[in-house]
């Protein structure tokens, strides 16, 4: 027998997502309907694009999930949905198809913060998260570091004064002519350099802040790419080492200062960029060198998914944190 069974649904941006999740944790079905090959042709997300595609897959992945999960809607506990931060167009696809459901099965309805959701995917097949801890959101919009002493409980140490992590590896690829996603392209062509890449220099801020910065590492790839076409792919494999490296670096040294300062008991990476290996590497012994332990989503968590959503969405529950079927959908909103 089944218990607590929620169905999470995430459009928010271009991933139309359908996951059933047992208590909390335990993935019984998840699937993403991606709309990469249609939004690549443009060189990025077109969000009247996104929305229209939304309405036609999410019917779709949500009876694909159930089946299976060999669920009914009637075997559904609660249903959890994003509904901030994102496209309005396509969040509201989600949105009203969510409030539709918990309406006609008589099951509450959590609203879930999609940034906070990337941090729950830790805990999804695994074991709960100990507190206090250091969070770090990796994602194509956001770069953002917390001190987390529960779920729903954030104070914000840093976070991107310009591009996010993802979107600065999206912006050296389209500089570099190799498409979009830039992440695993870039993460493939530094792969197969193997001399040591070297790096930029990364952002320091004057004021002591620990807030991130990628633009200045966007132009320092631009100026050199001005120098002369890259002429050969063992010269395209060192800018993409070089310039990961850097991400790496500065993520790193953050990372390092805040784990210093404040000595948690864990350290939570997700979001889209988390599924870098050099960075999981890397961040694993920062971890390593101060006692913590690195929690980190397997691959198919850490970009958009609605497992974490049903995750989260079932832990409000839980908590009594029940939307109303009045909820609106907020294209921006902040964690803490
Ligand atoms: O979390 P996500 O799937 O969507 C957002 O909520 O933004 O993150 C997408 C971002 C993209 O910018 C993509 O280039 C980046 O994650 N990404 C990566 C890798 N895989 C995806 N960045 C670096 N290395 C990767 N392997
Ligand atoms: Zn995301």
């Amino acid at each position: 027998m089944k218990e607590n069974i929620v169905l999470g649904i995430e459009s928010s941006c271009d991933e139309t997502a359908a996951a059933v999740v047992e208590n909390g944790h335990r993935v019984l079905a998840s699937e993403v309907a991606s709309q990469m090959d249609i939004h690549s042709r443009y060189g990025g997300v077109v969000p009247e694009v996104a929305s229209r595609q939304h309405l036609i897959s999410l019917p779709l992945v949500i009876q694909e999930v159930l089946k299976q999960s060999q669920t009914s809607f009637d075997d559904l506990t609660g249903i959890a949905v994003t509904s901030s931060p994102g496209l309005i167009g396509a969040l509201l696809v989600g949105l009203s198809t969510a409030k539709a459901l918990a309406f006609r099965l008589h099951v509450p309805l959590a609203t879930v913060h999609h940034i906070e959701a990337h941090l729950y995917a830790v805990q999804l097949d695994a074991q709960p998260v100990e507190f206090p801890a250091l969070g770090l959101v990796v994602s194509g919009g956001h770069t953002e570091l917390y001190h987390m002493t529960n779920w729903g409980e954030y104070r914000l140490l840093a976070s991107t004064r310009d591009d996010a992590a993802g979107e600065a590896f999206d912006k050296v690829a389209k500089l570099m002519g190799l498409g979009y996603p830039g992440g695993p392209i870039i993460e493939k062509l530094a792969k197969s350099h193997a001399e040591a890449p070297g790096h930029f220099s990364y952002s320091r801020m004057k004021d002591k802040s620990q807030d991130f910065s990628f633009s200045g590492l966007k132009t320092a790839v631009m100026l050199e790419l001005k120098k002369g076409p890259l002429s050969s792919d063992k010269e395209r494999e060192r800018l993409a080492a070089k310039f990961q490296n850097t991400v790496v670096e500065e993520v790193g040294s953050r990372v390092r200062t805040a784990l210093e300062e404040l000595k948690p008991k864990s350290l939570v990476m997700g979001g889209g960029v988390a599924c870098n290996q050099a960075l999981r590497d890397s961040l694993r012994k920062e971890a390593e060198n101060f006692g913590v332990t690195l929690r980190v989503p397997p691959i198919k968590y850490c970009s958009d998914n609605a497992a974490m959503i049903a995750g989260l969405g079932a832990y409000q529950i839980s908590k009594g944190k029940i939307a109303s079927l009045s909820a609106t959908a907020v294209p921006y909103a902040t964690l803490y």
